[in-house]
């Protein structure tokens, strides 16, 4: 059963590479260290037993929230894990009654990212032109109301 859990510092190994290995400008270690600690930040991870599976990161300023990352092994993709791990994300910042709406941005060519985000009812709001480096490419922005 997969079960989604806030991450601990055991954890930060697991997101510290499944980051590196999925995007090419990275978090660090020590960034995601640092996110366990922040009261704005959540980071979240998914699990089938003692496997990690995934993992997404929020912070939240001015009672808005913005998802920093998200990311499945590949081998588990496709089984729900994804929509669960921004369900469970989007029901937490709901319940601290610290945010009222949730935005976050993706490479236009990013087409399971962007229906992850649809099938979850987030909104195109707009396009950042060359927001993407490494290689170049614009941003989608997407919003949710909580
Ligand atoms: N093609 C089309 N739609 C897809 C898709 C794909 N390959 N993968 C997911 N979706 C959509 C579907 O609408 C799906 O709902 P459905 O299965 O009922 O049709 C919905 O997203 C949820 O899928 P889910 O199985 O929960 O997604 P996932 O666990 O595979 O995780 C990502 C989705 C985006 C997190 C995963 O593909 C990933 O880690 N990608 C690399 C990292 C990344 O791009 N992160 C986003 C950066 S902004």
């Amino acid at each position: 059963m997969i079960q989604i859990r806030r991450a601990e510092k055991e954890d930060v190994a697991f997101i510290a590479a499944l980051e590196k290995a999925t995007f090419s400008l990275p978090e660090s270690e020590s960034a995601f260290s640092d996110m366990l600690a922040k009261a704005d930040h959540i980071l979240l991870v998914a699990t089938e037993g003692d496997q990690q599976l995934g993992y997404i990161g929020a912070y939240t300023v001015c009672r808005e929230s913005d998802i920093l990352t998200i990311a499945v092994l590949p081998a588990a993709r496709g089984r729900g894990i994804g929509s669960a791990l921004l369900s469970a994300l989007m029901q937490m910042l709901k319940d601290s009654g610290e945010s009222d709406a949730i935005f976050l941005e993706v490479r236009q060519s990013n087409t399971p990212a962007r229906a992850l985000y649809t099938s979850l009812d987030f909104t195109e709001i707009g396009v950042r032109r060359g927001y993407y480096q490494n290689p170049k490419e614009d941003a989608i922005l997407y919003k949710r109301i909580l």
